[in-house]
């Protein structure tokens, strides 16, 4: 989908369809002979967030979606209220469609309406057959305000297209999406987008690195893993050295500590975490944001096999922790050990980690905020709000020495997992804090979050949770 932005009315360009919004006891502000005032008296249009109405006037569709009380509009509601009015529109054939951008409101708004917009017509069709009726597509996007807004609206078509190049990742087959795929996609970046460079790490570098956790989960899969860490530096960037560190277990099977058949293909989910700093990287860099960043990628399946880690191995991790493994399917805290340390090693002043780590998370805070833990209480403020400003919501949940003592082994200075399973995500968190050093820090658990929310722009598989609010974390720190 094409989106551009235009001064002019809407009636006066050549969008097929229009989408105006209506604000609590406000009217229309540029109506066609009083079709659209008229929709709203009769009471056939609502204001009410979310509502729908349909019209034809001057040649063109008219679609009037609520928005709600002006005091309550946010860019949240924003992007939900354009998903839906899009659907419509597609639904009865629109092929180009032009949002009216409401008097009088900021340019986060517009934004919103543009992220909206892209991250609702995401499809991913790449291994399906083409339908015999070609689908309802809109091909082009129109955003018509009194102010210029081509920047605002650049700059948002880029984060939401980072957004769904995380998505491709996610809802790629697990045989498809191999930790190679990953690494392709990050060269991919290094070579398209001024300013990233990559390098990438197999079994040996893992080995020659003494990344014994991270080695202990790939060693039972024949697909190579990959260490991935980008880096990218803005112009005149400033600030502290971000690292972002995404685990990216491209299949979970538990390991030898299986897991059940059930929903088990859910699990090639489990490199959401990856995803998300791939994209937010891409995002980062295509925007030029002055801040300079290192991400680390820990690529890797989790698989049963002859050479797989057994409960009750003892590994030697690369800032030389020993850890117990009591049970395999505990497997992303080991990923995330290494590269965490990884991340510190090379020089990180603040560190954000994003993973599909823990099943009690979903169980804690379903599908409407992610878990976010961490020590430096500014650090996580400075993250929270990112969140709330990216309309990605995280919900803080505490560490605790008590909760540390869950991470004691009688044999090894840690051990991977908890029998007793109680505090299943604050325990992993506790043990992540380990590989961090003194370097203020920050975990978010998405395992409710990646897929499967049911929010009105993140259409069914992947919705790369996290993109945009690493977007917002970068601004914010370059500020
Ligand atoms: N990838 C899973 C966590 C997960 C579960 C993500 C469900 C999304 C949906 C993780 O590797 C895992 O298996 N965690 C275990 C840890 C336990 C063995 C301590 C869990 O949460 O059950
Ligand atoms: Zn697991
Ligand atoms: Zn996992």
């Amino acid at each position: 989908m094409d989106v551009e932005s235009t001064t002019a009315l809407p009636a006066d360009t050549d969008a097929d369809t229009v989408v105006v919004g209506i604000l609590d006891g406000e009217g229309v502000a540029h109506d066609v002979d009083g079709a659209l005032q008229g929709l709203l008296d009769s009471g056939e249009a609502k204001s009410r967030h979310r509502h729908l109405a349909v019209t034809h006037a001057g040649a063109k569709r008219w679609v009037l979606v609520g928005l709600g009380r002006r005091s309550e509009l946010d860019p949240e509601r924003m992007r939900v209220a354009a998903a839906c009015a899009l659907g419509r529109a597609r639904e009865l054939g629109a092929r180009s469609v032009c949002f009216e951008l409401p008097h009088d409101v900021d340019a986060d708004l517009a934004a919103a309406i543009v992220e909206g917009s892209l991250l609702f017509a995401y499809r991913y069709e790449r291994f399906k057959a083409p339908p015999k009726e070609p689908r309802e597509h809109v091909d082009a996007l129109l955003l018509s305000a009194h102010d210029d807004l081509s920047e605002v609206v650049r700059e948002a078509s880029i984060v939401a297209r980072a957004v769904n190049a995380a998505r491709d990742l996610q809802n790629a087959p697990p045989n498809e999406c191999a930790p190679r795929h990953l690494a392709d996609a990050a060269r991919a970046l290094a070579t398209e987008v001024e300013g990233v460079r990559v390098e990438v790490e197999g079994r040996m570098g893992l080995q020659q690195r003494g990344m014994g956790a991270f080695a202990a989960v790939a060693q039972g899969s024949d697909e190579e893993p990959a260490l991935i860490t980008l880096r990218y530096e803005g112009p005149d960037a400033s600030g502290p050295l971000l690292g972002l560190v995404g685990k990216a277990v491209t299949f979970d099977t538990g390991g030898i500590s299986i897991k059940p058949a059930n929903k088990m293909s859910e699990m090639k989910f489990d490199m959401s975490g990856g995803a998300a700093v791939l994209g937010a990287v891409e995002a980062i860099a295509r925007l030029r944001l002055p801040v300079r960043l290192i991400a680390v990628v820990g690529a890797t399946e989790n698989m049963p096999s002859g050479h797989a880690a057994r409960p009750g191995d003892i590994v030697r991790a690369s800032n030389d922790l020993t850890i117990e493994i009591i049970n395999t399917d505990a497997e992303g805290r080991m990923v995330l050990a290494d590269c965490l340390a990884h991340a510190v090693a090379e020089g990180a002043e603040r560190l954000v980690d994003i993973a599909t780590l823990t099943g009690s998370i979903i169980t804690a805070l379903g599908n409407t905020h992610a878990g976010i833990f961490g020590d430096d209480d500014d650090w996580v403020a400075q993250v929270t709000a990112a969140g709330t400003t990216a309309g990605e919501l995280v919900w803080r949940l505490p560490l605790h020495a008590d909760y540390a003592k869950w991470t004691e082994s009688e044999t090894a200075d840690l051990i991977n997992a908890n029998e007793n399973r109680k505090a299943g995500s604050i325990v992993a968190a506790q043990f992540l804090q380990r590989f961090t050093g003194d370097v203020p820090w920050a975990h978010l658990d998405i395992a409710g979050m990646a897929w499967g929310t049911g929010k009105a722009y993140a259409p069914k598989g992947g919705n790369g949770f996290g993109v945009r609010l690493f977007v917002e974390l970068a601004r914010s720190l370059s500020k």
